[in-house]
């Protein structure tokens, strides 16, 4: 059994060992990493302002998907790749095509927004370089914008596709190597806490129902499923939580 949550936050491995089960991502990021560029705004799983990109393994290849970071439960980050704004900055310090864009189109005003919107937009520009407006508004369906309105924002989205760049993208180019990454993370029953606010990370389901068995005090607690709210945003992961345990499979 493991003691610490691994994951890779941009280009840096990070090693946790305490973290309670109601940790947010969010929190993370920008209480503990002091990484601003991740906003919060309804801290709910509505707006989108908090949108950071999270990469996974699906059957060997990698896949990255915009994820909520206020809703992601810091613990499920266990063997993923976690992509934030900071990490777009080019090696000269320019900006990324999608920012550029944005720039261009004037699709940023008050700007608070606009970190969750070019994550969301980096997430689709990487796998589809050409996207229709319906592909475009699709993606962007978590993202609220209160200042600027929609159709600058989606006017730099087509702009960043014309642009191109895919080849020549931080996350194309690190592609093999966080793979390599994620592939050596063995799978393991992981069990972290902050206090008596404990993560229980089962190595699969039967696992899970070995944690249940093992824990028959908690067992009589109601269990009730979690994160039905923003699922679209909080990836394939499945949140039990029974008493002071939050369980992850
Ligand atoms: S802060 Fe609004 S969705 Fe996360
Ligand atoms: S630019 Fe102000 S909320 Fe979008």
């Amino acid at each position: 059994m493991g003691s610490e949550i691994r994951f890779l936050l941009n280009g840096s491995e990070t090693r946790l060992s305490e973290v309670g089960g109601s940790d947010t991502l969010l929190d993370f990021l920008r209480l503990d990493r002091r990484m601003h560029g991740t906003k919060e705004g309804c801290a709910e799983g509505d707006c989108g302002a908090c949108t950071v990109l999270v990469g996974r393994l699906h059957e060997g290849a990698l896949r990255y998907e915009p994820v909520n970071a206020c809703i992601r439960f810091l613990a499920s980050c266990h063997g993923c790749h976690i992509v934030t704004i900071e990490h777009l900055r080019g090696k000269d310090g320019g900006l990324h095509p999608v920012q550029q864009a944005m720039v261009e189109q004037h699709g940023s005003q008050c700007g608070f927004c606009t970190p969750g919107f070019v994550m969301a937009l980096y997430g689709l520009w990487m796998q589809n370089p050409d996207p229709s407006v319906v592909e475009i508004e699709t993606a962007l369906q978590g993202n609220l914008c209160r200042c600027t309105g929609y159709e600058p924002i989606v006017k730099a989205a087509r702009a960043a596709a014309q642009a191109g760049g895919q080849a020549m993208d931080a996350l194309s180019l690190e592609r093999d190597a966080v793979s390599a990454w994620l592939k050596a993370v063995a799978p393991a029953r992981i069990e972290v806490a902050r206090g008596d606010d404990r993560a229980i990370l089962p190595r699969d389901a039967a696992d899970l129902a070995l944690v249940l068995a093992e824990i028959p005090k908690r067992r009589s607690s109601p269990v009730r499923p979690m994160s039905v709210f923003g699922l679209r945003r909080c990836s394939s992961a499945s949140l039990l939580r029974c008493s002071s345990a939050t369980f992850l499979t």
